[in-house]
């Protein structure tokens, strides 16, 4: 198919062509568009054929569900048996990155949530993610528009090299502010939140809403053998660069140490900016991928899955990459890097 690319430099001077976009929506097609997080592929979450279509552009199993995607807080009502909880999660934090898992009304319909009798709904603060939803008029289910198995797009380059031929149209708007997909939480029967996917509203964040905040195993660990995966997408490979990625848990100087121990012919090792020039000065020829200041775990979040995509076009045998603490975003980088290196870690 066609793909349309629509770039959006100025949202007031273009709003013709988010229209035309909303069309496509309204006509059960695919749009990709930017949120703060990474970019979605929507489609109009209130049809089954939307849904299909999304599973089908991404190679994605049909029993992972979608988040929908709302233009008010207020709207999830419409789609979900919302509560007091609910509310006041949404009062300090939509629009934004963060999504509520919930008991879903039956006019969502079981392609878009998987099966599952819940659904997943988000608010995003994106103004081009917000305009969209709103001229649909339909909330959009959109699961990040990469290919499955590969790292979320964060600029329109990686949705491009993904997604062209096989959507509708893609809306460039530029980087996305954050980088990681959003938190999500599920609200339980008894009306406690459980998280099942750290991001940018970190679990110390939660709790100034809510007493207590259960952490999904699944968030820090693999998951055991036989166990079954409270999402879907827990029990999915994902993020998985080409070449292996293993983590080193220890100082700068420990690192150093172990590099002098393998042979660093082919090897890609992402560091913190503050240690660069001291590992060049030991490997000169070590290719390296800068991940931002060591405290600056905003910018390495935003950073993390284009250097996972760079590092892809290289030819490497193997990828070294520090442990992040698992602490405010420290945890969703945490959770992202321990998936994508299959739970690899070298304790130094
Ligand atoms: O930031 C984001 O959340 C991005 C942007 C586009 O909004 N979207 C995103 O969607 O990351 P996706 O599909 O890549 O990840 C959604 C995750 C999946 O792992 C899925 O299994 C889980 O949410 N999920 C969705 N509905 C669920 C439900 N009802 N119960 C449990 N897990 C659910
Ligand atoms: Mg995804």
């Amino acid at each position: 198919m066609e793909t349309k690319i629509i770039k959006i430099n100025n949202l007031a001077e273009q709003r013709e062509e988010l229209v035309a976009c909303a069309d496509i929506i309204k006509r059960d097609g695919l749009v990709i568009f930017p949120t703060e997080t990474v970019y979605g592929l929507g489609a109009n979450a209130l049809s089954a054929l939307g849904a299909k279509r999304i599973y089908e552009a991404k190679g994605r199993p049909s029993d992972n569900p979608l988040i929908i995607h709302v233009a008010n807080p207020e709207d999830a009502s419409l789609y979900a048996y919302t509560s007091d909880i609910y509310f006041q999660l949404a009062d300090r934090f939509m629009p934004g990155p963060l999504t509520v898992i919930m008991k879903a009304r039956d006019n969502v319909p079981l392609q878009t949530r998987g099966g599952l009798s819940t659904v997943a709904v988000r608010c995003p603060e994106n103004p081009i993610a917000h305009e969209l939803i709103a001229l649909s008029g339909v909330p959009i289910a959109a699961p990040s528009a990469n290919l499955s198995g590969s790292p979320s797009p964060t600029t329109p380059e990686h949705v491009i090299d993904d997604m062209l031929g096989r959507v509708d149209a893609i809306i460039d708007g530029g980087s996305c502010e954050f980088g990681l997909e959003s938190t999500i939480v599920k609200i339980e029967d008894d009306g406690s939140l459980t998280l099942l996917r750290p991001g940018k509203i970190t679990p110390e964040d939660l709790l100034s809403v809510t007493e207590k905040v259960n952490i999904a195993s699944a968030v820090t660990n693999a998951l055991a053998k036989g166990e079954v995966a409270l999402s879907p997408g827990m029990k999915y490979r994902h993020y998985a660069p080409k070449a292996p990625l293993t983590l080193l848990n220890g100082d700068i100087n420990k690192v150093i140490k172990f590099l002098s121990g393998i042979d660093t012919a082919d090897v890609a090792l992402i560091a913190y900016s503050e240690h660069i020039e001291l590992i060049k000065a030991s490997f000169p020829s070590l290719k390296i991928y800068p991940f931002g200041l060591m405290d600056d775990e905003a910018e390495q979040a935003k950073s993390l899955f284009a250097i996972l995509r760079e590092i892809d076009k290289g030819n490497f045998r193997i990828i070294y990459a520090p442990l992040p603490r698992e602490v405010g975003i420290g945890l969703a980088l945490y959770n992202r890097m321990i998936r994508a290196s299959s739970h690899t870690i070298i304790n130094l």
